[in-house]
């Protein structure tokens, strides 16, 4: 159903004319005439991502003219305008700060000026969850078109992946196989081209999980930056949102409880980031879904791992686009009862029907639902007095691990061990080396205060590497436990995301070096084996130690964010929905 222009109340409105006037005289001065301002034609904004500063996104700066001609072709107009950047890779103390601050940038913006919809370009993992919350907030027609991920990365004869060259060579670095030199020269290998990740790391993770969720076009998700159908995606994408206007399709009819369920579901399918859970939480939220932590266990863990994609598996974007990408997956998944196949899409039609022109998987790169790579490959909730939620991605589990630590006769899924903590990871830097920690391989690695608060934003340092002397003994990993979160590229199965976090005085903040752990994945609870009495003693001298904000932006995060298993967005956000439907005054 058609319903009037919002642009209208900007540039046409007879009972204000001196702010009509105002409103309209700056946006002819470069080209466009009053006529079409003043029409129906739907103005859509283009939410642009991409710049100098992140170029993970950079493609979008290409992509926007093939979207601004889609949008024209349909009969629209296009006004392009900046987001705030947000490089995962180049972001100091991480990029997680800034995913709240364009979610609150990009809500003024489509609140505050007159735009009837919404392109949301997305790509580098924090931009599309902001992009979304933003758009689920304000509730404006929005549709995603995500700029694709990079090629694939080679070096010296093998795919070289985003990130996942990163985790590997460091071993190598810390046992001095290679030098630094080379450790840099692998890494850049793995960046070949224009795009965003090209392992299924958080970025390719949460634009298929934007896909999943209904709010792209079908097939978006996979094709890399650089390939031909990437401008067509763009194309049509500005021409669909067109239409959307006009069908006045919002968000809050796609973002519903059903398509988080299905977002949850495809996230183990394909092997996705522990990131997945803040990001997908804090969407949910700020569409007004209910969601709990443990929805992550009941309605994600029994899924089949089906995508071959580093860090779970083998290949690289490339391989995942040619095998159909993400409807490919979908469509098994749909067939197999696993998806609400009648949520509605931004196609204006339902899932099930978007999916239904689609093949059966490859068997090489996309696993058939009945023989997958691993079955029940979703994230375990684990509670106990250590924190309140945490999971561990069960699809990255390897033989090695399993058979160290998850297959002990008699304790199946049950390991216990003592710790070393460290406060943040320069004491981890600083210290690990250290033979007076006296770190075994039955040893578990925690870390805190890198939670939303006490980073401040959450930093991806749980997947702590052993020491040199341990990984020259063949031992790659030890359990590693922590308040913050890790890289998507990451192949380490962590306990992580713990909430709450030590520096709002969660468990992890009571532990001491030399205390034991016990985690057991059958009952999903996660213990230190201190008397109670003592833990007690514990929290009342508890006082969180963490590095004071440099800025104002860190002070005012700290002071409104959340914890990461309840989204990590601003507490105070989550009441304001539908914000359109109240226009700013004039
Ligand atoms: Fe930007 Fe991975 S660092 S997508
Ligand atoms: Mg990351």
């Amino acid at each position: 159903m058609s319903r009037p222009r919002r642009h209208k109340l900007w540039f046409d409105n007879p009972d204000n004319p001196s702010m009509t006037a105002l409103y309209l005289e700056r946006y002819l001065n470069y080209g466009l005439t009053l006529e079409e301002l003043r029409s129906d034609r739907p103005i859509i904004g283009i939410a642009q991502t991409g710049s100098d500063l992140s170029p993970c996104n950079r493609v979008h700066l290409r992509l926007a003219e093939r979207v601004r001609e889609g949008i024209r072709a349909a009969g629209g107009i296009a006004f392009e305008f900046p987001v705030h950047p947000i490089q995962e890779t180049g972001r100091r103390p991480t990029a997680a700060l800034d995913r709240n601050l364009a979610y609150l940038g990009l809500v003024e913006i489509l609140h505050g000026y007159p735009l009837d919809g919404v392109v949301l370009t997305t790509g580098c993992d924090k931009t599309t969850p902001a992009l979304i919350m933003a758009a689920a907030t304000v509730d404006l027609p929005a549709i995603v078109l995500s700029g694709g991920p990079m090629l694939d990365g080679w070096y010296q004869g093998r795919l070289a992946g985003s990130g996942t060259i990163i985790w590997e060579k460091r071993l190598q670095l810390a046992t001095g196989e290679i030098d630094y030199e080379e450790f840099i020269e692998a890494a850049a290998a793995s960046a070949p081209s224009d795009g965003y990740c090209n392992t299924m790391g958080t970025a390719s993770t949460m634009n298929c999980l934007a896909e999943a969720l209904g709010m792209s076009l079908t097939g978006n998700a996979a094709i890399p930056a650089p390939y031909r159908e990437r401008g067509q995606m763009a194309y049509r994408t500005g021409e669909r949102i067109v239409a959307m206007v006009e069908e006045d399709l919002r968000p809050s009819e796609i973002l519903t409880r059903q398509a988080i369920e299905n977002a949850i579901v495809v996230n183990s399918a394909i092997g996705g980031s522990t990131n997945a859970q803040p990001h997908i939480v804090a969407i949910a939220r700020h569409a007004g879904v209910p969601i709990e932590p443990m929805d992550w266990q009941t309605v994600g863990y029994d899924v089949p791992l089906m995508v071959n994609m580093q860090p779970a598996g083998s290949y690289l974007s490339e391989g995942f686009h040619r095998a159909g990408g993400l409807p490919v997956v979908m469509k098994a998944l749909l067939d197999h009862g696993r998806l609400n196949g009648e949520a509605l899409t931004v196609t204006g039609r339902t899932m099930a029907e978007n999916l239904a022109p689609f093949p059966a998987p490859d068997g090489e790169v996309i696993k058939p639902y009945e023989a997958p790579i691993k079955d029940k490959a979703g994230f375990i909730v684990l509670k106990g007095n250590l924190f309140d939620a945490a999971i561990m991605k069960t699809s990255v589990i390897s033989e090695e691990f399993r058979a160290r630590y998850l297959s002990r006769p008699g304790a199946e899924n049950v390991f216990e061990g003592p710790v070393v903590v460290f406060d943040g990871s320069e004491d981890y830097h600083h210290r690990i080396e250290d033979p007076a920690l006296g770190i075994t391989p039955e040893t578990i690695l925690v870390i805190r205060y890198a939670g939303p608060v006490g980073w401040p934003g959450s930093a991806e340092v749980v997947n702590m590497q052993p020491p040199a002397a341990l990984i020259e003994r063949g031992v790659s990993a030890l359990p590693c436990m922590g308040d913050g979160r890790q890289s998507g590229t990451s192949g380490s199965p962590s306990i992580l995301n713990a909430s709450p976090e030590a520096a709002v005085g969660g468990g992890l903040g009571l532990l001491k070096t030399g205390d034991r752990i016990r985690v057991d994945l059958n009952a999903g609870t996660a213990d230190a084996l201190v008397d109670a009495e003592e833990w007690e003693r514990r929290r009342a001298a508890f006082q969180p130690v963490y590095p004071a904000s440099q800025t104002p932006w860190q002070e005012l995060y700290r002071a409104t964010v959340g914890q990461l298993a309840d989204g990590a967005v601003m507490e105070m956000a989550v009441k304001y929905q539908k914000v359109a439907d109240s226009p700013p005054r004039d």
